[in-house]
């Protein structure tokens, strides 16, 4: 892990380092100095989401967290979120479609949404212009199952075991260029975790991705259970 989060921090930096250094030259035209100074940026926007997650990560992990479950609307938050990503997928050119039953969870409010903005993130991300998201909220008995799912580049059959693992990258060129860090599923997954409840995946590679949330209505009532 260690020596993942090393690697994670080392080679952003390595790269800030050489473009600094790079711009330096007097000779550059201005399309190879704005190209250069992209890539610093671009570069510090992953070092920064990859700090951000990792300090998440450790404060879920650490154990003294106390879960603040509340009664909300689930459906509601989702249609916030979709709302708060429309430049994203609006830029891309993607559609998005949304199918949200009135649902009420009991749950800690802010880590959910992390946990709906990650996997519409990725699914943004690794959707091509003219492909299309899908994000349905529905009751299945005792329990709410949210499932994101896309028409993009999907994940092959090895791959997919993997994915939850941290600062595990499926297509390594791929991600690269996408600026991610491996670390959101497993957040996504501690995070549900947390809630007692179930994150599994289902993909095809070049067909598309389903991510299938669910959680147990009342975190509380399960956890007297145990
Ligand atoms: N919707 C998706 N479509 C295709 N691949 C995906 C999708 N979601 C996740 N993946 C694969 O799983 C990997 C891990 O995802 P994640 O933990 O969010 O990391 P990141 O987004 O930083 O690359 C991604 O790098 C990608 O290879
Ligand atoms: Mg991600």
């Amino acid at each position: 892990f260690i020596s993942n989060v090393s690697h994670e921090i080392q080679s952003p930096l390595t790269s800030i380092r050489g473009f600094a250094r790079a711009l330096r030259r007097e000779d550059l035209s201005r399309e190879t100095r704005e190209h250069y100074l992209d890539i610093i940026e671009a570069e510090s926007a992953r070092l920064s989401g990859l700090s951000d997650s990792l300090l998440k990560l450790s404060v879920l992990e650490s154990g003294s967290f106390p879960l603040e479950a509340k009664p909300y609307r689930l459906d509601k938050q989702l249609r916030n979120i979709l709302l708060a990503c429309e430049p994203q997928w609006m830029g891309k050119g993607i559609e998005v479609e949304a199918e949200l039953a009135e649902v009420t969870v009991t749950g800690a409010e802010d880590l959910l949404s992390q946990v709906w903005n990650n996997l519409l993130h990725n699914s943004i991300k690794f959707t091509p212009p003219g492909g299309k998201v899908m994000i349905t909220a529905r009751l299945i008995g005792t329990e709410a199952e949210v499932v994101v799912s896309d028409t993009g580049a999907g994940i092959s059959k090895e791959d997919l075991p993997r994915i939850f693992e941290r600062f595990y990258k499926a297509d390594k060129a791929r991600s690269a260029g996408a600026g991610g860090s491996g670390l959101g599923l497993s957040l996504v997954k501690k995070i549900v975790d947390l809630h007692l409840g179930e994150v599994r995946a289902e993909s095809r590679l070049g067909e598309g991705t389903e991510i299938i949330v669910t959680l147990p209505l009342s975190v509380k009532e399960e956890r007297e259970r145990e």
